[in-house]
């Protein structure tokens, strides 16, 4: 299910969830995520003591008010930890059977402070396959050598390249090192001439991680496959000519008062 970049509508990409409304990477943020039609969830990746894979955005545990790092931690000692709002850490076994089957995910594979973590990226191919969920299941990572193994223990996997502003050339050569379908670029890398060489290269462009509602007209209208959003309902209600302002709901808030 390869996009044809540039051919449909740009893909509203919960990031981390529906974390602008919800504590991100939690369960609650991912049902958000569905209920506001969001076409796909991003989520971050990290593998615990006990080769547990965690979904949480740093790698270690001081941002839920744990020490250390997950690397070092057991999936118990994650799961002690308040997520936000008294949710827990999920596991991505626990998201892809709960969500996995209404709605696709973008899954980046982080790494430690002192590095890759041994086996995450078989051990994530192993459970969206399990599921019969890998075609429908996009990888991703800001990291050339965990992108690279990934796609030796699975020819069929679908890549895209996270490309940061501290990071931001080669990311053509990259993408074809590792045969990946699309480019994750940081919004502030955005402009014309990437998007037209990412599509004459038969690459989506996915954009991240954009909230203004500006901006994200700014950036569809450069010919985007997609943006990263906190807030997959205001980039829904763009599509659908509904967000506060738009001529739409102008009219139809006309009719409401009449
Ligand atoms: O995958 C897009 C975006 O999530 C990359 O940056 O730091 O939010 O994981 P970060
Ligand atoms: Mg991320």
């Amino acid at each position: 299910m390869r996009r044809t970049p540039g051919a449909t509508a740009p893909l509203v990409i919960a990031h981390r969830g529906a974390s602008g409304r919800a504590p991100e990477n939690t369960l609650a943020a991912y049902a958000l995520a569905v209920e506001q039609r969001a076409d796909m969830i991003e989520i971050d990746l990290h593998r615990t003591r006990d080769a547990a894979i965690v979904v949480i955005h740093d790698a270690d545990l001081r941002g839920l008010g744990g020490r250390g790092e997950i690397a070092d931690a057991t999936l118990e000692e994650v799961r002690a930890l308040d997520a936000g709002s008294g949710q827990r850490v999920p596991t991505l076994d626990e998201v892809l059977d709960r969500f996995g089957e209404q709605i696709a995910f973008n899954l980046e594979l982080k790494s430690g402070s002192r590095g890759a973590y041994a086996g995450l990226e078989r051990a994530a191919v192993e459970a969206v396959e399990r599921r019969g969920l890998l075609a429908r299941t996009l990888f991703s990572s800001f990291e050339d050598d965990i992108l690279e193994r990934l796609r030796d223990c699975a020819p069929a996997a679908r890549i895209g390249v996270l490309v940061s502003r501290r990071a931001p050339d080669r990311w053509l050569a990259r993408a074809r090192a590792v045969a990946a379908e699309a480019v994750h670029l940081a919004s502030s890398l955005l402009d014309a001439a990437r998007v037209e060489r990412a599509h004459a290269a038969d690459l989506s462009v996915f954009v991240y991680t954009v909230d203004a509602l500006a901006a994200m007209r700014r950036l569809i209208a450069l010919g985007v496959d997609g943006l990263f959003t906190n807030f997959p309902d205001r980039m829904r209600a763009l599509l659908d000519g509904t967000e506060r302002g738009s001529p739409a709901r102008r009219r139809g808030e006309r009719r409401d008062e009449a």
